[in-house]
């Protein structure tokens, strides 16, 4: 589609803005991948720059085969080296950024908090000076959640208070307070800060899907791992939370939909002047007993898991208010929780060790 069409056949198309080519950092990843397809589904040029520390260049391979055409370049590089991230914006004119990359695990944030200051914080700063630079002031920000803490039940607001309680989330709180600050300084800049719940689920062609390095810290690619016989069983990170089956209580928000939701943020990146802030998720809280059964059900067959101690750090219900994003666009997501277990599930059972080896099938122990 060019861009011309594009700008009439978007959501909500009011003004003449028409990105036609967006950066996406951190484009190998989990969300990034899916967003690389959706906006080459959508014309958009796009352009990948990833160091692949959470990720795998194979995922490329998938997403030119899912929308039937390549991403227009993909660079190995660390976003915070600010040589070689220049170099590839006085290559391409990128109209808009859409800034994924970043450290996302909270138990290894705990660990090392320097690298995930570094990465998150330093790792903006080097894309904000570097877009500056090149005359790019558009960019979606990936926020998240994390943000509010342990600021109760819920449905959370965008105006509930932020209460960070990891370097991992004090660092998004870092960031958007940068990014708002210089959007109240400079009028050139316009961010749109998404804060999404939890993000799950995968590509529905099963080619397309979470494949992190290492042991999984969220839910879903866990189960997903156990379902396909790479892990013995789920350990339920306790049971005595007060909720209705006593286990942790999120709003699970299907990928395709968080990056869509970033496609249409794209074109309401000039609607209003400054940084602006939308939450993403259902705005329905899901158990983890919930979540072990719905994926039981997608998969054919219960999932092992065992009721462990609480992980330090979690809290019992994380529930979005997310209406501000459909006021706001008339957007809002339409896939629930059977669609993310039934895309992740397809994922997983075709693709068992994910991108790195696809043809070594685990015999599965249940
Ligand atoms: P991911 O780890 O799958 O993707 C992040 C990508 O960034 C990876 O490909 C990684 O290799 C790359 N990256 C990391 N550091 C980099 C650097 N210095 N230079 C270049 N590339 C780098 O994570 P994801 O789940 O796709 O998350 C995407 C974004 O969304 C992150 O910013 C994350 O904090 C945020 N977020 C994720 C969730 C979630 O549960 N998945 C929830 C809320 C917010
Ligand atoms: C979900 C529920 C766990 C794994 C994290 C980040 C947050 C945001 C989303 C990035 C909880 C339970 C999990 C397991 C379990 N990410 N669980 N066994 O903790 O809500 O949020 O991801 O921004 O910042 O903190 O997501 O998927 O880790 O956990 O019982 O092996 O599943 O206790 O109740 P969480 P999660």
């Amino acid at each position: 589609m060019d861009k011309d069409r594009r700008a009439h056949t978007r959501q909500g198309a009011a003004s003449p803005w028409a990105p036609s080519t967006v950066l996406v950092t951190g484009g190998a990843g989990f969300l990034g991948s899916h967003a690389c397809v959706d906006l080459l589904d959508h014309g958009y040029e796009v352009i990948v720059v990833d160091d692949y520390i959470n990720s795998r260049p194979q995922v490329f391979a998938r997403v030119e085969r899912i929308a039937g055409r390549f991403v227009g370049a993909v660079y190995e590089l660390d976003i915070r080296d600010r040589r070689a991230l220049s170099a590839v914006f006085a290559r391409h004119s990128v109209d808009a950024v859409m800034h994924f990359a970043s450290l996302k695990s909270v138990n290894a944030s705990l660990e090392t908090p320097v690298e995930h200051y570094d990465t998150n914080v330093g790792g903006t700063t080097s894309l904000l000076r570097t877009m500056h630079e090149h005359g790019v002031h558009r960019l979606v920000f990936s926020s998240s959640c994390s943000l509010y803490g342990d600021a109760g039940p819920g449905p959370l607001d965008e105006s509930t208070p932020t209460r960070p309680r990891n370097p991992y989330a004090f660092s998004k709180w870092v960031c958007e307070r940068i990014l708002a600050d210089i959007c109240r300084h400079r009028p050139e800049y316009t961010v749109l800060s998404l804060r999404y719940f939890n993000p799950a689920g995968a590509h529905p062609s099963g080619l397309l899907g979470e494949d992190p390095r290492g042991v999984p810290d969220n839910l879903m690619p866990h189960l997903a791992q156990v379902a396909v016989g790479r892990r013995e069983r789920l350990e339920v990170f306790g049971a005595d939370y007060p909720t209705p089956d006593g286990t942790g209580v999120r709003d699970y928000i299907h990928v395709m939909d968080a990056v869509e939701a970033h496609r249409v943020a794209l074109d309401h990146l000039v609607d209003a002047p400054g940084m602006r802030v939308f939450n993403l998720g259902l705005g329905q809280g899901r158990s983890v007993l919930d979540v072990v059964s719905v994926f039981s059900e997608a998969c054919g067959r219960q999932v092992p898991y065992e009721i462990g101690p609480r992980r330090p750090g979690d809290v019992a219900v994380r529930v979005a208010d997310a209406s501000a994003v459909t006021r706001a666009w008339g957007w809002r997501p339409t896939r629930d929780l059977v669609d993310m277990c039934r895309d992740a599930w397809r994922f997983q059972e075709l693709n068992p060790y994910g991108y790195a080896d696809s043809d070594r099938r685990p015999k599965p122990k249940h």
